[in-house]
């Protein structure tokens, strides 16, 4: 009628709410039905990795928190607990890979840094006769030739404000391996390629998967390094000034190239990059899996199935190796008298046992040959560090990577 409004009769509104009381009940039930199978899930979850929970109780460490175990701990600062001998134990014994890695194999494909164990194995015996010592040398020449491009380009750059040094220091790692010059010399590719050929070799497609990891292994690693050694020496100028008389004891005034027979005569350079790879590694971590129940040197037992993460940053910062300084920024402590007390796996920054980094020669010769070529040319300025343990913001990014991309200041020497 009009005027009115519309009201349900009362055996209408019953109905309704009849319904209503329906549906509630229904979605209480769902999602009970819900909790239950997720509590169940969880429970069968946690039963079929009870081993491993067992386990993981007796090494000694903070409370793990419920859902989320121990995953807060990964950012920010925590303690980490690194004992050498059963690090070295799980480098020796445990080759494969852990299952982390597989997302860069969809990039990379079986290329040796991530390939499982049995397509490792081959392409790694391969892969080392071309990093003998005799090829190695023959490769100087190009690391000369192309870090005396860099040190002209930071000498350019010099005397004006602070430049992010890493465009210029991931170039000169990366022309070295490829380096794209038009001489009839063989670049350390052509070299990977000759050696491979044949039917012992790589097939096309394996080839191209190690090229890449070669590439991916050997440019950004020894970058950070460089550009970490660098901005070390800015804030520790009497390390660097001891590091340019070593140069002008071994080049004198001359301007000539370096040659790989002055290589073994950078002693002292060779300590301050042996010390900065120390305090910055670049591959703060190795994660390996655990194949079959391992039970390690100091007792512990690792669960078949587990994934372990080697903190190669923790060894070579533990002051049970390097003492309580074990965070000061101190070359010296690679003097043969002091360095020569070490246990042997506490200097890993290339890891350890078979599947250890194949590059770590050509990583030092180029390292060596671009920080001699650079200090010739150039002084790194900056604000001098208040104390000996140096404070450089890192972040991770596959590698360790510095937060200000080597915000860095050069001054042309006279
Ligand atoms: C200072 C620079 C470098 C550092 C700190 C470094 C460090 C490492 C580390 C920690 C590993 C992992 C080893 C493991 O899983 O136990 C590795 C593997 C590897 N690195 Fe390096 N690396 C450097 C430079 C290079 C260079 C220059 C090359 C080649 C030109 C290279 C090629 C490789 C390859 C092929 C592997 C895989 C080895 C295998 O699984 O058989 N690396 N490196």
């Amino acid at each position: 009628m009009a005027g009115h409004s519309p009201r349900a009769c009362p055996s209408q509104a019953a109905r309704r709410a009849g319904i209503t009381r329906v549906v509630v009940l229904f979605e209480l039930m769902l999602a009970l039905f819900l909790l239950v199978t997720a509590l169940c899930w969880y429970g069968a979850f946690r039963w079929r990795r009870r081993r491993l929970y067992e386990l993981a109780a007796r090494v000694p460490g903070t409370p793990e928190l419920p859902l989320v175990g121990h995953a807060h701990k990964v950012s920010g600062n925590s303690e980490v607990m690194t004992d050498p001998v059963d690090t070295q134990f799980i480098l020796k014994t445990c080759l494969e890979k852990d299952d982390l890695h597989r997302f860069m194999r969809t990039i990379i494909g079986y290329g040796g840094v991530f390939a499982p164990v049995s397509i490792w194995r081959r392409r790694r015996k391969i892969m080392v006769p071309t990093f003998s010592p005799r090829i190695l040398e023959q490769f100087v020449e190009i690391f000369a030739e192309q870090s005396d491009v860099l040190s002209r380009r930071l000498a350019a750059q010099s005397d004006g404000a602070p430049l992010s040094a890493w465009p210029l220091i991931s170039a000169y790692t990366l022309d070295s391996v490829c380096d794209m010059n038009l001489y009839e010399r063989k670049s350390f590719l052509d070299l990977l390629i000759k050696q491979s050929g044949g039917t012992k070799g790589y097939s096309n497609i394996e080839l191209r998967e190690e090229v890449m990891t070669l590439i991916v292994a050997g440019t950004d690693t020894t970058a950070l390094v460089l550009g970490f050694t660098l901005t070390l020496l800015a804030k520790y100028p009497d390390i660097q000034e001891r590091i340019y008389r070593e140069l002008c004891d071994v080049f004198g005034k001359s301007e000539r190239q370096l040659e790989k027979e002055d290589l073994p005569k950078l002693i002292y350079t060779e300590r301050v990059i042996k010390e900065s790879l120390r305090l910055f590694p670049p591959g703060p971590f190795v994660a390996r899996k655990i194949e079959e129940e391992t039970i390690l040197p100091s007792g512990r037992t690792l669960p078949a199935g587990a994934g372990v993460i080697v903190s190669l940053w923790g060894v070579l910062r533990d002051p049970s190796h390097w003492g309580p300084d074990a965070d000061h920024f101190d070359p010296d402590r690679f003097l043969p008298e002091r360095f020569g007390q070490q246990h042997a796996c506490s200097y890993i920054p290339f890891s350890s046992g078979p599947r250890n980094c194949v590059g770590y020669q050509y990583a030092m010769m180029s390292l060596k040959t671009a920080l001699a070529t650079v200090l010739r040319r150039c002084r790194v300025v900056g604000e001098p560090e208040k104390g000996p343990v140096p404070q450089i913001d890192v972040k991770m990014e596959i590698m360790m990577k510095p937060v200000n991309d080597f915000q860095l200041q050069f001054a042309k020497r006279v």
